[in-house]
């Protein structure tokens, strides 16, 4: 018995030699070490031993099957430090490769317009004054002197919110800034009604109007608003305030000209053009040949809508204009369909 313990140990010891990988190892466990392995045959004899040969042989046995569980243990670290070798050198990670380009977000090019108007108006001394994007038929259009069915109404189709309203004071979202000039001075003379302080602003915002959609025109747009009120306000400062504004916006050598035009809410109105930057007023395709460039709306604050605001008409006199930011980015970068703008196109956008 002696000499088979010696084989089975032998045996074990050799077959352990030629595994590499973790089930042929585990196999040899159950075959060498296992219940039904030769050695624990051998265990299970020992009672039919004589029995002064018992402790003998048992302990020759334990020694065999100590051998055979330190090989395997020795084996299992072995294999386990050749798998790590093996997955460091199959899977190692190339540090000098390139990483992958974060993708950086940015202002949307018509924030970054508004900001330049902000700023330029700022260091004029205007403030932005922010106003509501949903309004009442009359303060879109009543109180800035277009009556009800008033014919001025038809350029700027509304989109009416369903709700509860009183008679001709529908609820609206706003087809312009306009009205914003409205809830400043209310919310301005309020303060003060006996003598209401001079005001400088700007109203900047969304407007909304049921258009045919075309290059030129979305059911969406933004708009900035300016107004200044006060006791000695005039035409002239009307005239140099956008003049200059027109020259920090596009260029210093640009002018600007003033033509008589009408809003029911100034008097008199102009439109104001800038020589077109591109040719210089040469004439190119950007102004279609006539070296000018229609840029914003504007005018003297009529007296009715002054009144309407809480400010005396034979006290205050005022300015005001709108300007359009789709339009003096689609001039400034050349954009040629001013639907790009709120399409969220990233290829669009990521231009600017
Ligand atoms: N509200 C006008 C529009 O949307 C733009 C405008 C023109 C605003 C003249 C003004 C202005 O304040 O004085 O067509």
């Amino acid at each position: 018995m002696q000499e088979q313990l010696e084989t089975i140990e032998r045996n074990g010891l050799s077959a352990l030699e030629t595994i590499d990988d973790t089930d042929a190892l585990e196999s040899w466990r159950v075959e060498h070490l296992g219940r039904s392995s030769p050695l624990m045959d051998v265990f299970n004899q020992l009672g039919q031993l004589p029995k002064e040969e018992r402790p003998a042989i048992g302990r020759i046995a334990n020694q065999v099957k100590q051998s055979l569980e330190a090989s395997y243990a020795e084996k299992v670290e072995y294999l386990k430090e050749a798998e790590l070798i093996r997955t460091l050198r199959t899977e190692h990670i190339d540090v000098t490769l390139p990483g992958r380009k974060v993708q950086i977000g940015r202002l949307h090019p018509i924030t970054q317009t508004m900001r330049r108007i902000y700023q330029i108006f700022a260091e004029m001394g205007f403030q932005v004054y922010q106003s509501r994007d949903v309004e009442t038929d009359e303060y879109n259009f009543q109180l800035l002197n277009f009556p009800p069915h008033h014919p001025a109404r038809e350029m700027q189709d509304s989109y009416y919110v369903a709700g509860e309203y009183e008679e001709d004071n529908p609820v609206l979202l706003r087809t312009q800034t306009s009205p914003g000039q409205i809830h400043a001075m209310r919310e301005y003379a309020a303060e003060y009604p006996d003598d209401p302080p001079p005001i400088r602003i700007i109203l900047p915002g969304m407007c909304y109007r049921h258009e045919q959609l075309s290059t030129r025109s979305e059911t969406q747009f933004t708009q900035v608003e300016g107004l200044a009120v006060g006791k000695s306000i005039t035409f002239s400062d009307l005239k140099g305030t956008l003049s200059d504004f027109n020259k920090r916006m596009f260029g210093m050598q640009v002018r600007s000209r003033f033509r008589a035009s009408h809003f029911p809410f100034t008097e008199p109105s102009a439109e104001v053009d800038i020589e077109c930057f591109v040719c210089g007023g040469q004439g190119c395709s950007v102004c279609k040949r006539t070296g000018w460039l229609e840029i914003l709306g504007c005018g003297m604050v009529h007296p009715i809508v002054l009144q309407n605001g809480g400010y005396d008409p034979s006290i205050y006199t005022g300015f005001a204009f709108g300007m359009g930011p789709e339009r003096i980015t689609m001039l400034r970068h050349r954009v040629e369909d001013i639907r790009y703008f709120w399409t969220n196109d990233m290829r669009f956008l990521e231009q600017f």
